[in-house]
């Protein structure tokens, strides 16, 4: 995504349908990796590259099953082999109805529930466009992935977070996003990123009850395909995830986080 990096968050860094074989792959793989019951079980979306991966290894890390998840499972499969047998490739578009179901169906029979949910796939870093003049279509598609895809999968996973006793959910938002420091530009990504986090705060509120924490973290300026050279290392942005990840019980929730400490909306 040559010229379309999210810096955004550099001055604040600076301060501070898969076919029925390959589902029954993943399935089999799930089983295959999947011996300790007692181990969260984590689900990342957009794993197979940039700051998804590094989220994948360093949650399994943490004795975390991550189940690594990309729109080619081609791809779940290569970035899964090289973090080790608890990484588990599966194939989930966050846009497809029918990945998000079948991926619900292969969490459900294997594991009984969710314990870690982390929507970190987004696109349209739209630094060519300005609000004035923005494509609309643009925008939708942004919205698409950035914000109907997590919203969704968010609904479709949630009997199996709520099974869990230990829930968490984080939004991969984004310095862009914040209104305290809105200017120009990047409109797609900007209000996709902006839902997104009006997102956390409802989520929060309507899942505070079951013990469930959503927040939302900024993993600053990172040197991926989208931030582009420049950022911090990979791991460093993923730490902040993580941390949001495996908050203990009685953590915050329906805040917005880079490194660990909170940031303006
Ligand atoms: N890098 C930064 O400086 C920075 C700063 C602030 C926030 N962020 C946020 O951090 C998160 C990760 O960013 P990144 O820099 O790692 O981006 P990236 O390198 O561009 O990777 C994006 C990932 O999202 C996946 N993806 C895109 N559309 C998808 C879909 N419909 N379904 C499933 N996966 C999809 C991509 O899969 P494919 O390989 O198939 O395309 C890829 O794995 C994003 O939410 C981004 O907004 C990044």
């Amino acid at each position: 995504m040559s010229g379309s990096h999210d810096s955004h968050d550099s001055t604040a860094s600076a301060a501070s349908t898969a076919s029925a074989a390959s589902a029954t792959s993943a399935a089999s793989t799930a089983s295959a990796a999947s011996t300790d019951s007692t181990a969260p079980v984590a689900l990342v979306t957009g794993g197979n590259r940039g700051i998804g991966r590094e989220v994948c290894r360093q949650l399994a890390g943490l004795d975390h099953i991550v189940l690594l998840t990309a729109r080619s499972l081609k791809a779940a499969e290569k970035a899964a082999a090289e973090l080790g047998t608890s990484v588990v490739p599966v194939q989930l578009d966050v846009t497809c109805e029918d990945d998000r179901q079948r991926v619900a169906r292969e969490v459900r029979d294997r594991f009984g529930r969710l314990d870690v949910l982390v929507n970190n796939a987004a696109i349209a870093y739209d630094t060519w466009q300005c609000a004035v003049s923005a494509d609309l279509d643009v925008v939708r598609e942004a919205a698409e992935t950035n914000l109907y895809g997590p919203w969704r999968l968010t609904q479709t996973l949630l009997p199996l977070l709520r099974a869990s006793r230990r829930g968490r959910v984080v939004n991969v938002s984004s310095g862009a996003a914040s209104l305290a420091d809105m200017g120009a530009g990047t409109p797609a990504y900007a209000t996709t990123k902006v839902a997104l986090n009006a997102l956390t705060r409802m989520l929060a509120a309507e899942l505070r009850a079951d013990g469930i924490l959503v927040n939302s973290v900024c993993p600053g300026w990172v040197d991926t395909d989208m931030g582009g050279p420049g950022g911090r290392p990979v791991a460093d942005g993923a730490a902040g995830v993580v941390w949001a990840a495996t908050l203990p019980g009685g953590g915050p929730t329906g805040g917005f986080f880079r490194d660990g400490v909170r940031v303006e909306w």
